[in-house]
C-alpha cells in the first residue's frame, strides 16, 4: 500500500492506479475498525484499484465537541488498511484541504438542517465540504458510505447528484458487535457500564422496527422506545423517529421506502443508531 502526504505526489500515484481500471474511495477520519473494514473489502469488489483517506475533518466538528480527543491512531490503521488490501492511502493536510484564504463551502439546504443537524449545526456543510474536496481531488469511479451515518448518506447522495460528480456512491449495511451495538469510533469512550447500557439503542430500534412492522401505530412504537432509552440511564434522546428514507421527512403512519433513526446520549457520549423498516416484510428478518 503505497502512503502518499504529500499533495503533489497524490496525482501521480493515482495516475499508476487508474491504470488497472475502476478506481474506489473510502474515506474516513480513522480510527479505523471493522465498519470501516467492510467498506474497504465492498470497495475491492467493486474496483480493481482502492483508496482510502484519513483526516479528521476540522470542519464537521461543532464548538464543544471532540475533534482534539477525537482518537487518532495512524499506524494501527495503516497496517489494518494494508492487511485488507487497499492500494493507496492519502493523508491529507488541513491545509491541502482548507488552504488558506478558501472562500467555499459546499452546503446541501434542508436535507442538512434536521436531526443530526438540529444537534450540530453546521456539521453537514463541514461534511458536504470534505466530502466533495476528496471526490473532486481523487475522481474515483464509486466511493462507499456506510449506512451507520445514514442522514450524512443522504447528504452525499444529493451533493454528488446535484453538483453532477462522475463518482458512483454506494451505502454499505451497518456492522455491529456481536451484542448488536453498532460499531462506532467513539464506542471508545463508554465506560464498560456505559457499553452494556448502550444496547438498549440497537435494542429499541429493533423492538420499534417489530412493533411497526407487526401494524401497531407509530407514535406508540416511538414513545415505548424513548422510554426504555431513559429506563436504560440515556440522559438525554435527541430524535428518535421514522422517517422516508430518501428526504429524511417524518412519518406518523408507515409507508416504505422508510428509515428508523436514532440519536441519544449515555454519560457524555452521544451514539446515533438506524435500521430499515418495511412493511410487508418477510417473517425471516
Ligand atoms: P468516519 O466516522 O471515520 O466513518 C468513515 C465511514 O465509515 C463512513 O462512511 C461511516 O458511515 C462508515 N462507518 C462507520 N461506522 C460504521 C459501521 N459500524 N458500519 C458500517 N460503516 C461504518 O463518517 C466519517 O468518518 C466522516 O464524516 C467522513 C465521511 C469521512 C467525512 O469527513
Amino acid at each position: 500500500m503505497q502512503i502518499i502526504r504529500r499533495l503533489e505526489e497524490l496525482g501521480p500515484a493515482l495516475n499508476v492506479l487508474r491504470q488497472n481500471g475502476r478506481l474506489a474511495l473510502v474515506p474516513t477520519m480513522g480510527a479505523l475498525h471493522a465498519g470501516h473494514m467492510a467498506l474497504i473489502a465492498e470497495a475491492r469488489g467493486l474496483a480493481d484499484g482502492v483508496a482510502a483517506t484519513i483526516f479528521v475533518n476540522p470542519t464537521q466538528f461543532g464548538p464543544g465537541e471532540d475533534l482534539d480527543r477525537y482518537p487518532r491512531q495512524e499506524q494501527d490503521d495503516a497496517e489494518m488498511l494494508e492487511a485488507a488490501s487497499c492500494d493507496l492511502l492519502w493523508l491529507p493536510e488541513v491545509e491541502d484541504i482548507y488552504p488558506a484564504g478558501l472562500a467555499t463551502t459546499v452546503r446541501v439546504d434542508g436535507l442538512s438542517d434536521r436531526w443530526e443537524g438540529e444537534a450540530r449545526p453546521g456539521h453537514f456543510d463541514g461534511v458536504a465540504t470534505v466530502v466533495a474536496t476528496l471526490l473532486r481531488t481523487v475522481g474515483p469511479d464509486v466511493a462507499l458510505f456506510g449506512e451507520k451515518d445514514f442522514q450524512q448518506l443522504a447528504v452525499i447522495r444529493r451533493m454528488a447528484a446535484e453538483l453532477h460528480l462522475a463518482s458512483e456512491i454506494v451505502g454499505v449495511p451497518t456492522v455491529r458487535d456481536a451484542d448488536g451495538l453498532a460499531l462506532s469510533s467513539r464506542n471508545a469512550y463508554l465506560s464498560p457500564d456505559e457499553r452494556q447500557r448502550a444496547l438498549a439503542l440497537p435494542n429499541a430500534l429493533a423492538s420499534a422496527r417489530r412493533a411497526i412492522e407487526s401494524g401497531e401505530p407509530v407514535s406508540m412504537a416511538l414513545a415505548a422506545a424513548k422510554q426504555s432509552l431513559v429506563d436504560a440511564g440515556f440522559l438525554k434522546v435527541d430524535y428518535f423517529t421514522l422517517v422516508d428514507a430518501g428526504s429524511l421527512e417524518p412519518l406518523e403512519t408507515a409507508r416504505n421506502p422508510m428509515r428508523l433513526i436514532a440519536a441519544a446520549t449515555i454519560g457524555r457520549t452521544r451514539l446515533i443508531d438506524n435500521l430499515p423498516v418495511v412493511m410487508d416484510a418477510s417473517p425471516d428478518r
